[in-house]
């Protein structure tokens, strides 16, 4: 049994996290944290979980976080993270981080995005937390960046074909997000009236998301990958769709396409390669760590559109942590993760 910290416990990723874990098998939830919260039970903020959590919220006090637990997770916002992992790791804790802060291996391209980085070295260090890419790194790492729920979405769904050598270095990844993606504080261009009936792509050429997706990608394909990324925001709580418009290098088949992803694909536990004339749907992967993964072939064969869905709270965050967690526990490494999508 593993004791886990969950710092940030109070927003939309550390609730999903603790929903998770609390279901875990091998791990116990023994730290929660919030400046807002501290001093009330979990389940007095969340009645939803009344007799499943009434663990006390704490302030996020890292002497005491490291007296009750070996591994934490941290669900901060980006920039936050960076001073909780180094304090932690000092004292001997695994870390999960959430944020961004140590996705990027170039401090340089962090300064550009994120501002300067504290602790540069531990960015050396982090391993990229996405199982499907680093699986072995994972599980000996101590310190994991969890991937973005974009980048996910959008590498998952190109790296076959990254790998492989088929796809010209050029993307568009067209992606749509519920609106949970934003976190849990206010701001007023999330309210209710700002969002419903409405769609709107935001950030375009300026999405911090975008030199993730480079990094991985360009790894994959041994060259330069550049993404044209362009986000939107959905009326919907949870759930990524992306559409990514690739050229080919050569003429394919349907077949040859299918045969690409089935190669990369059909050990993984938690990716659904469906079948031609099936597209993905975000409901159809809502409360799951599943990724669906739609083809489609121009006529030419020389174009493709490939679609990708996931819950952004689960395999877009919380779930691929605790997958990690998995991995990094040497434990089965869908423990806890084995729900099916919740329809409608
Ligand atoms: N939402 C998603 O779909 C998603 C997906 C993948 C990755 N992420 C990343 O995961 C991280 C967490 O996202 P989220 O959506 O869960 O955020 P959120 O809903 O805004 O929650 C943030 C949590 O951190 C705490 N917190 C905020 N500032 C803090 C500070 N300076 N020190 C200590 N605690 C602090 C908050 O509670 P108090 O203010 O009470 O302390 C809250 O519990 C972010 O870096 C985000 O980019 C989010």
């Amino acid at each position: 049994m593993t004791e886990v910290a969950i710092v940030g416990a109070t927003g939309y990723t550390g609730m999903e996290l603790v929903r998770i874990l609390s279901r875990h098998p091998q791990a116990k939830l023994a730290v929660l944290t919030s400046r807002q919260q501290a001093g009330k039970l979990y389940s007095q903020v969340f009645p939803g979980l009344l007799q499943a959590v009434d663990l006390p919220i704490t302030n996020p006090d890292f002497r005491a976080i490291a007296k009750k637990a070996e591994l934490a997770f941290l669900c901060l916002p980006h920039s936050e993270s960076q001073d909780a992992a180094a304090a932690l790791l000092k004292l001997g804790l695994k870390v999960i981080d959430l944020s961004a802060d140590f996705r990027l291996k170039s401090a340089a391209v962090y300064k550009k995005w994120y501002g300067p980085h504290r602790y540069p070295a531990l960015l050396k260090e982090a391993v990229y937390g996405l199982p499907e890419l680093y699986r072995q790194k994972i599980a000996k790492a101590r310190l994991v960046a969890n991937p973005g729920c974009y980048p996910t979405s959008v590498i998952l769904g190109l790296l076959p074909l990254a790998a492989k050598g088929v796809m010209e270095p050029e993307v568009i990844a067209d992606s749509k997000s519920g609106v949970s993606g934003a976190g849990r504080s206010p701001q007023p261009s999330l309210h209710f009236c700002e969002i419903a009936e409405n769609l709107r792509a935001y950030n375009i050429y300026g999405h911090r998301h975008t030199p993730e997706m480079e990094q991985e990608l360009s790894a994959a394909a041994r060259a330069r990958v550049r993404v044209t990324f362009v986000p939107h925001l959905v009326p919907m709580n949870r759930g990524i769709l992306s559409t990514l418009y690739v050229k080919l290098k050569k003429k394919l088949s349907l077949d040859n396409l299918f045969d690409i992803f089935r190669e990369s694909y059909q050990d993984e536990p938690f990716l659904r390669l469906l079948p031609p004339g099936t597209l993905p749907e975000v409901a159809q992967v809502r409360g799951t760590n599943l990724t669906q993964i739609g083809l489609s072939l121009a006529p030419s064969g020389r174009e493709a559109v490939i679609t990708s869905a996931l819950d952004n709270l689960v395999k877009g965050a919380a779930g691929a942590a605790v997958q990690n967690f998995n991995l990094m526990q040497g434990l089965p490494e869908s423990s806890a993760l084995e729900s099916l999508p919740l329809v409608p």
